[in-house]
């Protein structure tokens, strides 16, 4: 399978066509951003493991009923995935007071929840993002009741095989982002899942091991990817 042109260039992915309709080529960069672009970086060596744990994660949920993007893995960096049109929500799940979370409420970073929590946020840039409810979403046509009846059962399935899955290699799920697509009208799971989209704290010693590292300034960036992508034992 071989790229066509470029469809698309993101902050952190680049998007091309392929001969096949139904089939698009991702490219993933070590560009990083934060704040809605506003702080910009690069992390050596994050497009070869984001695209290499987002295609495990994935496969290991498709084992587990959750319908995704991937469709094959062509290189370090390249990935060929069904072509959807994207729902316009951030999908958020909550296990640990953290990030935006923390500050809204006043709730100190690590606290465990009593339950998983889940948010949406409408994706527009020139908004920031902002957070929505279902109704909200459902009023301005970003998705039907039907379709969030969907994303919110599949995202708490991504929840719980996600949190089973990282606690075996002694990392704690706090947080993550995922993004939904309709294709041939079904909800399918798709853009990414990796340190830019999760927070994984070790399990014992509550070390970032994700994106807040560069957010924040905390240094050892790349270590921290390197070290989830170790514990993934994939190569
Ligand atoms: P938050 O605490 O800043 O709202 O972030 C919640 C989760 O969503 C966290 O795992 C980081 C992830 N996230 C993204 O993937 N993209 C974004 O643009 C933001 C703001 C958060």
């Amino acid at each position: 399978m071989e790229k066509l042109e470029q469809l698309y260039e993101g902050k952190a992915k680049k998007v091309f066509k392929t001969e096949d309709p139904d089939v698009l080529i991702v490219d993933y960069k070590d560009d990083a951003t934060a704040f809605n672009g506003l702080k910009k970086g690069t992390i050596v060596g994050k497009g070869v493991i984001n695209n290499k744990m987002s295609n495990h994660i994935m496969s290991l949920l498709e084992k587990e009923g959750v319908p995704t993007h991937l469709v094959k893995e062509l290189s370090e960096r390249e990935t060929a995935v069904k072509k959807v049109e994207i729902v316009p929500l951030e999908v958020i799940i909550r296990n640990v007071s953290a990030g935006s979370f923390a500050k809204k409420l006043g709730i100190e970073e690590g606290r465990k929840l009593l339950c998983p929590t889940l948010e949406f946020s409408y994706k527009d840039d020139a908004l920031g993002d902002p957070m929505i409810n279902s109704y909200y979403a459902m009023a301005i046509g970003a998705a039907t009741k039907e379709e969030i009846d969907a994303i919110t059962k599949y995202a708490f399935k991504v929840n719980e095989v996600m949190i089973r899955y990282f606690e075996s290699i002694g990392i704690e799920l706090i947080d993550f982002k995922i993004e939904f697509g309709r294709y041939h009208g079904q909800i399918i799971l798709a853009d990414e899942i990796s340190p830019d989209t999760c927070r994984l704290w070790d399990i014992n010693t509550h070390e970032k091991l994700d994106k807040d590292r560069f957010r924040r300034d905390l240094g050892n960036v790349e270590d921290a990817y390197q070290e989830v992508f170790k514990r993934l034992g994939i190569q």
